[in-house]
């Protein structure tokens, strides 16, 4: 009888914090005041949790998750799918309209696309992706957000929600070699001069979110539990991280870090907006193969072959 009050007990003094969400810090990147260091102590509710992203993933400590199964992708060749893209003064964000959406993958059910944002750093010379890979920071990250369809868009009821939110996230390595590949990010990056400024925004066409995501091998993944990677940090994301990096041209990822600012012209580049890595707290794989057969494998084969 004394536990159930104290769970009764419990239960009643959170509920009112989930709908407290500190909309009104300021949050940055760029300046000590407001940066991720910050957000803990300013969002303590969310951005403090125990189930924080992004975070490092250890290819060898993450288990095989038959559960992982191929995901479908709706729309994902549409290419009127992308309608605006914006400058909101800590990222670049493209609007993803009506009828895109994902499900299987291990998701509970499907999910329905709004929008994908980008993470950099300072040109391919200083690397910006969320996640890291064994360690490794890549030059930038793409992150295609979805809530579960049947939230019909609610925010406020898909933050509430454990699993309200899908997240995936695709590396992005620089090719040093060519220039303006592939031609989805050519197109993409072309309108980055219109919005250099805070709050200025542009229709996009001709672009598909599979042109963007172009030599992924879309099988490949891991997965965990995480959160928002901006405040509120709302601990209500089941992440999904390509193992594979889309490969741009060096020329197309330095545009992000010198032409979009913080604000108006006379403020900062935008550049290293990304939030560091935390804790990890368990990450599956989808069977794969993940990693490559060993030179040794090969060699096994070919004698068992030759045999
Ligand atoms: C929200 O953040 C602002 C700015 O840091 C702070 O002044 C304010 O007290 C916070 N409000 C709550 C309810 O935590
Ligand atoms: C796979 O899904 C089942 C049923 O939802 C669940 O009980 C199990 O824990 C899942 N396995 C993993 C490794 O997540
Ligand atoms: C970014 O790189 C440029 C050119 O190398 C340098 O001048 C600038 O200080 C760097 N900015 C940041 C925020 O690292
Ligand atoms: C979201 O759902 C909540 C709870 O059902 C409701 O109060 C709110 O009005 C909804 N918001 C929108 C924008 O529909
Ligand atoms: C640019 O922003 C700064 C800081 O907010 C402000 O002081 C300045 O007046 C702005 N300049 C223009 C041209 O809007």
């Amino acid at each position: 009888m004394m536990n159930l009050i104290g769970i009764a007990i419990v239960v009643l003094s959170i509920t009112p914090l989930v709908h407290s969400s500190n909309n009104s810090f300021a949050w940055c990147y760029h300046d000590a005041s407001c940066n991720a260091a910050t957000w803990a102590t300013q969002v303590a509710q969310h951005c403090a949790g125990s189930r924080q992203s992004p975070i490092d993933i250890m290819s060898k400590k993450a288990k095989y998750n038959a559960n992982l199964t191929s995901f479908k992708f709706t729309n994902f060749d549409s290419k009127t799918a992308l309608t605006t893209i914006m400058n909101t003064g800590r990222t670049v964000k493209v609007v993803i309209g009506s009828g895109v959406t994902v499900s299987g993958g291990g998701l509970s059910e499907a999910y329905t696309s709004h929008q994908l944002n980008l993470h950099w750093g300072n040109g391919t010379s200083v690397p910006g992706s969320e996640h890291t890979m064994d360690g490794k920071r890549y030059p930038m990250e793409l992150h295609i957000l979805s809530t579960k369809s049947s939230h019909k868009g609610n925010m406020t009821v898909s933050m509430a929600d454990s699993k309200g939110f899908a997240a995936f996230g695709f590396l992005v390595q620089v090719d040093e070699k060519t220039t303006g590949k592939p031609m989805a990010w050519k197109t993409l990056t072309s309108y980055l001069s219109q919005i250099s400024q805070k709050d200025q925004s542009v229709s996009v066409s001709g672009i598909s979110l599979d042109e963007l995501l172009t030599g992924v091998n879309r099988k490949r993944f891991y997965r965990y539990m995480g959160s928002l990677t901006t405040p509120t940090c709302d601990e209500a994301v089941v992440w999904t991280v390509f193992k594979e990096p889309v490969v741009v041209s060096k020329d197309l990822i330095n545009l992000f870090a010198s032409t979009v600012r913080i604000g108006n012209g006379t403020s900062v580049y935008m550049r290293n907006t990304y939030r560091s890595v935390q804790a990890e707290q368990g990450v599956t794989h989808s069977s794969g193969p993940m990693t490559r057969p060993t030179f040794g494998l090969f060699l096994i084969a070919l004698a068992l072959w030759m045999s």
